[in-house]
Order: structure tokens, then C-alpha cells, then sequence
């Protein structure tokens, strides 16, 4: 596959191999592309990752809270390579009062590191990334749909509707200078920030009972494969966009054993 051959692209957010990042990386290495990563907190944990992608990429040190660190991306990525045509934005946090808790108690502090992290983070990347983009490209984040409330997803979900709209404004403002901003809307992967959601299991067994084509959460390819066409000159058209890779879960209101249940009793 050479759907990336010379494009440059930094990937955001890996921390473990489960990482969607990391399979996004590696996605893109095998696409042909060339892939410089930036890591947060636990950089030698980070860098021992870089190593078991098909060919070992740099790690740069961001921390998309740290304005030093964003003010120094672009000269950072410099070192590695000359341009930027793609940014993949894989990067969430919450605290545990605002991922499951109560969502009716929940301190504003921890709804405010939630979205800074978790949203406005993307606006901050694409803004740090912006001096590297100047003959355009492809910027893409990574979604849990957030048109509908979840069980435990609590003030995730609202950062990720901050996250929907932030896409919106970005496409809006970034578009006339030829960069795409996009979405890819995942069903539940197991990774360490999975981890951190209080009834995640519940949601994972849910999930591929009602997926018309079924779910795997051990499974993140097709999630990494959407990010690389995002990312790709496949989609010169589309801006502002959630790209759907959940099975089908998100197009029915019932699962596919609850309509064979009512079809059943109807006969
Ligand atoms: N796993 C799922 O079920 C799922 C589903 C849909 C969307 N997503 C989204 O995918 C993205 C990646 O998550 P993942 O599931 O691969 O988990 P992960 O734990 O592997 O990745 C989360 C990353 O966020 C980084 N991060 C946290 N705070 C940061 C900060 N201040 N600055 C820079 N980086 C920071 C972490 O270092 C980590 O690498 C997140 O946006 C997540 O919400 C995950």
C-alpha cells in the first residue's frame, strides 16, 4: 500500500501498543509514510514503543497543556523532517470524577482539565503544527460519538461533543488554506484510556450484539485504516467530518439479536 508515500505525519498518543496511535503509526509506516511522534509524561516508555513500530520513529516531548511545549513543536519537528502534510491528534484525558462518579458532581477544575486535554487540545496542536502545514493537509482526531449520553462516559462525552464542534470551527477556519480537519468516530477499543472507564466491559459485550457487522475491541486496524485514508489524498473533499468505524452500531436503534427477538415473537 503507498497511500502515504512521501507524506510526512505526526502521530499524537501512543503510550502502549494497544494504543490507537500506535497502530495508526504503524498503519502509515506500512502506507509509505514518514512518521515522527510526540509523547506525553513517560517519554522512555514512549520511545521503547517507537521501537516495535515497522521502522523506529523520533519522539518529541508534548504536553498539550504546556504552552512552551506547543510554542516549540514546530521547530522540534524540524529536526526530523521539513514539513508536516498530516497531523493525527490521538489524545484524551479525565479525571476520575468526570469518567464515571457522579456527573451531577463532578468539580468544574475536573470538567476544565477534560476539555482543555480532550478538545481544545486540538485546536492547540493545529495551531502549533500550522507553521509546517503551508502547502496544506490532513489533520484527524479520534471521536467517541457524542450525539447520544453513555453510561460512565460522563464529562468524556461532553469534551467529546466540545471535540465534534472544535472540528467544525477548525475545517471552518483551516479550509482556506488547503487543510482538511476530520474525525474518526471509533467503537470501543481496549487501550489504557479504555481502561479508565468504570463499566467499559458492559459497553464492549454491548456493542457487538448490536454492530450489524460486528465489533472486535481487541481489534484496533480499521480504526487505524480510516485514519490513514483520512489522512491520504482519498478524501480531498471532505472537512468537518465524523467518519463512523463502529460496525454499523451507530445506524441502528436496536441490536441486530433484539430485532431477531421481536421478529421471533411477532411470528
Ligand atoms: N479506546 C476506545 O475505546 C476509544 C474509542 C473512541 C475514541 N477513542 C479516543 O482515541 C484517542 C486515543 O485513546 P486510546 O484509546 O488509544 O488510549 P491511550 O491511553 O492509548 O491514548 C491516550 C493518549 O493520550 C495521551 N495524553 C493524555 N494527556 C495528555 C496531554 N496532556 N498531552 C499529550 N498527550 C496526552 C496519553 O499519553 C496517551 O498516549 C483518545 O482521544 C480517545 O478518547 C478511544
Amino acid at each position: 500500500m503507498t497511500l502515504l508515500e512521501g507524506k510526512r505525519i505526526l502521530v499524537t498518543g501512543i503510550i502502549t501498543d494497544a494504543s490507537i496511535a500506535f497502530h495508526a503509526a504503524k498503519a502509515a509506516q506500512e502506507a509509505g509514510a514518514t512518521v515522527v511522534l510526540t509523547g506525553f509524561g513517560r517519554l522512555s516508555l514512549v520511545k521503547r514503543v517507537a521501537k516495535r513500530l515497522p521502522t523506529e520513529a523520533p519522539v518529541i516531548e508534548l504536553d498539550v497543556q504546556n504552552q512552551e511545549h506547543l510554542d516549540g513543536l514546530a521547530d522540534s519537528v524540524r529536526e526530523h523532517v521539513d514539513g508536516l502534510d498530516g497531523v493525527l491528534h490521538s489524545i484524551g484525558f479525565a479525571p476520575a470524577t468526570a469518567l464515571g462518579g457522579s456527573f451531577l458532581e463532578c468539580p468544574w477544575e475536573d470538567v476544565a482539565t477534560t476539555v482543555h486535554t480532550s478538545a481544545y487540545s486540538l485546536k492547540s496542536l493545529a495551531v502549533a503544527a500550522l507553521p509546517l502545514m503551508s502547502a496544506g493537509g490532513s489533520i484527524v482526531g479520534l471521536d467517541f460519538d457524542a450525539r447520544q449520553a453513555w453510561p460512565a462516559y460522563n464529562w468524556m462525552g461532553v469534551a467529546k461533543a466540545a471535540l465534534e464542534s472544535v472540528t467544525r470551527y477548525l475545517a471552518r477556519d483551516l479550509g482556506p488554506q488547503g487543510i482538511r480537519v476530520n474525525l474518526v468516530c471509533a467503537g470501543p477499543i481496549k487501550t489504557m484510556a479504555a481502561k479508565s472507564i468504570p463499566g467499559f466491559s458492559d459497553l464492549e459485550n454491548g456493542w457487538s450484539g448490536r454492530a450489524p457487522l460486528g465489533w472486535d475491541t481487541s481489534d484496533p486496524t480499521p480504526v487505524a485504516r480510516a485514519a490513514v485514508a483520512l489522512l491520504s489524498d482519498l478524501f480531498p473533499a471532505t472537512s468537518g467530518s465524523m467518519v463512523m468505524v463502529d460496525g454499523g452500531f451507530h445506524a441502528l436503534g436496536f441490536g441486530t439479536e433484539e430485532i431477531a427477538q421481536a421478529a421471533a415473537g411477532q411470528g
